[in-house]
């Protein structure tokens, strides 16, 4: 048996039943990078208590191990609503003007992270690699380093990382994005992302040193771009069989004909969900003889509700679909279709496959996984069409999609008008390359690429001996100590 990785994030998606639906990429993600290996997933169970279980609980479950732990309100509150959702994502996001702040909120998101490390160094083993994903655990490797561990640790961001000088609005934020040095390797999903923050660690003071790492406070970290993908070849193959599927059929017949645009988004600001919809109304207004003749699906699960801003989106959302479907509408057509309910991996990929034009228009992505499951779900001879915007990271690889800056609606409107209107000949030529690519680049390809990365020879590990052997020593063998354990000839 080799060492065991043990993925650690804030959501764990345990499945209730073997199929139940997630949302959310990363659960996506990680479920197919354990499918394979000796690993464990280690998180918060999404149950909150007032008095929550302190014992971790240990479910087993299609082969994979999950360790699972409650939180209380106040942690819900301060780390999960408040620091993670309320200021991380927006500033990440680049959305400076709707990060809420409060020290309140910072002291409960370390409280939480301490926590973490508290219940997963019980459980670590010396030789297991601990990967660390996504903006709620920003400071659990250096926690972790703080008890002891040894462990390779690595961590995986899967959303933007923003330029130093947005970053610089976030009250302490040496503390909390000054904290991914503690780590070996940080991944980012694009260049972009990894080399702002190689710019946010010199604004630190770091030193950028060989091979794209940095030196900063004694510590060595690695950086690289690892852009997350999906299970390609089964993702086809499960489209091909789920466009027959009595779902993707109904669908299809309750269209009447009309051909179907489709947009699927977790109920998010960062989405672009209005701006989608004020560019499907100026389609709709630019091109009557279009009327009656296409629909617009949009499939929006709830997230993070409590959160005024996603309140305030819902609302909007809500507002302009109303509004567009009372102007156009009649009584046999209903130009918006509004569903608020989370699909299955297999519903959602029937859809995608009956689906002539997807709309990916967020103002700013991470990746987007629903632009290359709807590419993997294609029919190859007769492929729909990706309208894509240029502010996801899915658009660095998914280049042959119709680019859209999703801020001028004018651009939009005329992109769909494209994808509705294009040559079969050229919605093939601008499929195939992008099938290729994504079969090529699936999620294994990012797992093994993120792990053999983290797996090689660190110096940042010869570094941390390193400041472990300097202390143990004496002041005389000080100096020479570290610097062999570092890697330094003289
Ligand atoms: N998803 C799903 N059911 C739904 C809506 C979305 O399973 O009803 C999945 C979708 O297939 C994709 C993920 O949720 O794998 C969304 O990931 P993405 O990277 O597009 O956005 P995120 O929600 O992570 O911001
Ligand atoms: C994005 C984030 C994930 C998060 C998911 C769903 O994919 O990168 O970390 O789990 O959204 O959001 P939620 O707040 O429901 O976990």
């Amino acid at each position: 048996m080799g060492a065991r990785i043990i993925v650690v994030s804030n959501r764990v998606a345990v499945p209730e039943s073997p199929r139940a639906p997630v949302a959310g990429g990363l659960a996506v993600a990680v479920k197919a990078v354990l499918k394979n290996r000796n690993g464990l997933w280690f998180g918060w169970s999404g149950k909150t208590d007032d008095q929550p279980d302190p014992e971790l609980r240990i479910v087993e479950m299609n082969k994979i191990t999950y360790g699972l732990f409650d939180l209380s309100t106040q942690d819900f509150q301060e780390y999960y609503n408040g620091l993670a959702n309320r200021v991380l994502w927006p500033i990440l996001h680049y959305r400076v003007d709707l990060q809420e702040y409060s020290r309140a909120d910072a002291s409960g998101y370390m409280r939480v992270n301490r926590r973490f490390a508290d219940k997963l160094s019980t459980f670590i083993r010396e030789d297991d690699i601990v990967w660390v994903h996504d903006y709620h655990l920003m400071p659990l490797g250096r926690e972790l380093r703080a008890r002891g561990s040894k462990n390779r640790i690595g961590f995986f961001l899967h959303i933007p990382f923003a330029p130093p000088d947005i970053l610089q609005t976030l009250p302490s934020h040496q503390d909390i994005l000054g904290s991914l040095a503690h780590y070996d390797l940080v991944g980012f999903q694009t260049e972009n992302d990894r080399d702002n923050f190689g710019h946010y660690l010199v604004t630190q003071g770091a030193r950028q040193i060989r091979g794209g790492a940095y030196e900063i406070d004694g510590f060595r970290v690695r950086v690289g771009a690892f852009p997350v993908s999906i299970e390609t070849a089964i993702y086809s193959r499960l489209a091909r069989n789920a466009g027959r599927s009595p779902l993707a059929k109904q669908v299809k017949n309750s269209l009447g004909g009309s051909r179907l645009v489709l947009g699927v988004d977790r109920l998010d600001y960062s989405k672009g969900i209005p701006q989608r919809i004020k560019a499907f109304e100026r389609f709709l207004e630019d091109n009557p003889q279009w009327h009656s003749k296409v629909t617009l699906l949009q499939i929006t699960p709830k997230s993070r509700s409590e959160i005024k801003e996603y309140s305030d989106i819902e609302a909007e959302v809500t507002t302009l679909i109303g509004k567009i479907n009372g102007r156009f509408g009649d009584a046999a057509w209903t130009p918006i279709r509004y569903v608020n309910k989370s699909y299955s991996r297999t519903a959602l990929a029937g859809i995608y496959r009956a689906a002539d034009v997807a709309m990916v228009t967020p103002l700013r992505d991470g990746m987007n996984l629903v632009a290359k499951e709807y590419v993997a779900a294609q029919d190859p001879g007769d492929p729909g069409v990706l309208i894509l915007s240029e502010f996801a990271g899915a658009a660095k690889e998914l280049d042959r999609a119709l680019l859209i800056n999703p801020h001028e609606i004018d651009g939009v409107a005329t992109a769909l008008k494209r994808a509705l209107e294009m040559t079969a000949e050229e919605r093939r030529v601008r499929h195939s390359p992008m099938l290729d690519y994504l079969m090529e680049n699936d999620i294994k390809n990012w797992a093994d690429g993120y792990l053999s990365t983290l797996n090689e020879n660190s110096q940042s590990l010869g570094l941390l001996s390193g400041i472990r052997a300097f202390f143990a020593g004496t002041p005389e063998q000080r100096p020479s100590l570290a610097r062999e354990a570092a890697g330094f000839r003289n």
